[in-house]
């Protein structure tokens, strides 16, 4: 007996790591051994539990860390490898997002891939979650175009962290027609409707939509139009056709040079497209330019707040532009109302899937 419980006492020094003292009585013998069971109990259930996780913590670090590993690659990935990697026919179409942005970009890509363009399609992020988060998903589909801008503020439309945001897609583009490829520029909250190809007719440098929300006939010309009120006019940087000819970078670099000679001010709160106008202006002379037809790329101006234009131009349309109105909410909601909010439900139709 006495030696029995001098081993338990043994036994509980080496299980028990705050142990009791050994000097204890038998008086103390009752109170002892149910603690020392509980440390047991804790110290085996710690073992059990560490046997678990340890190896499950391995491989999730190795996960991540070979995640990591085959991201942080895209960090080097070119424009030149990107553009030669998405591009059909020499041509790409391009889009330019931050992370927020995220859920426009699966929206639009939902209705690219039903006109089966989606393989053209290449995300110049303006972030790296933006870079990682679509490459992840879509290996090669995405490349930043380094120094990443400051995103933190450039959300915010009519802001100067926006305007910043939006001056580097005349550079994107200039860089794009210089590699030799065609290309065609959308913001992502637009939604294809139809296959836009068959409109980009004819050998032109530069194609463009107008974003006055004004009815034009349906045979209105595909000139430049005449400036309205402000002196200029109000073609829409939302959706440029360029190919890669000097008439098209010239346009590309004067846009550069009007965003430089008129910065963002607190005054005029401008994004870059009064600058792309003023580049229309200028440069009308030397270039061919192609005004696209209302019917088929009308602004939000007039698709979303004219019904009778919408029945009387039927089955027509081909992309559509949610603007005329600012903020995300608004934007989904007034998307959802007209039934082109594919997210919803037609989300695994986007090669990204659910992000
Ligand atoms: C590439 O050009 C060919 C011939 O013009 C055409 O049939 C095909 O649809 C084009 N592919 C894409 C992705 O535009
Ligand atoms: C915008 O760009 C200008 C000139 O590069 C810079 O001085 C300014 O800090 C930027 N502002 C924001 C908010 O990104
Ligand atoms: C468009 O059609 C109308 C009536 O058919 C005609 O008077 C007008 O000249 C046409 N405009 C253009 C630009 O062809
Ligand atoms: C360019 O803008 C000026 C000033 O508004 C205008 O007089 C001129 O007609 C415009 N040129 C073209 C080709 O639109
Ligand atoms: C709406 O469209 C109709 C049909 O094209 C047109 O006659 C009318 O002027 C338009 N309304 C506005 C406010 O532009």
């Amino acid at each position: 007996m006495p030696s029995s419980l001098h081993q338990r006492q043994q036994q509980q020094l080496l299980a028990d790591p705050y142990p009791i003292s050994p000097r204890s009585t038998s008086g103390y013998q009752r109170s002892i051994s149910p603690f020392s069971r509980t440390g047991l109990l804790i110290f085996l259930s710690l073992m059990v539990v560490l046997g678990v996780l340890f190896p499950w913590m391995d491989m999730m670090e190795s996960f991540i860390s070979a995640g990591g590993s085959s991201l942080s690659k895209w960090r080097d990935y070119t424009l030149a490898q990107a553009v030669s990697f998405v591009a059909k026919n020499g041509t790409v179409i391009v889009c330019a997002v931050s992370q927020p942005y995220l859920p426009f970009l699966n929206n639009w890509l939902i209705s690219i891939s039903r006109q089966k363009h989606q393989e053209q399609v290449l995300v110049i992020a303006e972030d790296y979650a933006t870079l990682y988060k679509v490459n992840q998903k879509w290996p090669g589909h995405a490349v930043l175009i380094p120094p990443v801008p400051d995103t933190q503020t450039a959300h915010k439309f009519g802001s100067q962290g926006f305007f910043n945001f939006t001056s580097r897609r005349p550079r994107h583009l200039l860089q794009i027609l210089e590699l030799g490829y065609t290309v065609m520029y959308n913001d992502v909250d637009m939604v294809w409707l139809a296959d836009p190809f068959p409109y980009l007719q004819g050998y032109h440098d530069v194609y463009f939509t107008d974003d006055m929300a004004a009815v034009k006939p349906l045979n209105h010309s595909h000139d430049l139009p005449p400036p309205g009120k402000k002196g200029r006019t109000y073609i829409c940087s939302c959706m440029i056709f360029l190919r890669p000819t000097s008439g098209a970078k010239l346009v590309m670099k004067k846009w550069i040079e009007e965003l430089q000679d008129q910065p963002w001010s607190k005054i005029k709160k401008s994004n870059d497209q009064p600058a792309f106008n003023w580049a229309l202006n200028k440069t009308a002379g030397q270039v061919d330019l192609y005004l696209l037809p209302q019917a088929a790329f009308p602004t939000g101006g007039l698709y979303f707040k004219n019904k009778t234009w919408v029945e009387e131009t039927k089955g027509m349309h081909v992309i559509i532009h949610n603007n005329y109105i600012t903020g995300f909410e608004k934007k989904i909601k007034r998307f959802r109302d007209f039934g082109l909010w594919l997210v919803d439900d037609y989300v695994l139709e986007s090669p990204l899937g659910r992000i």
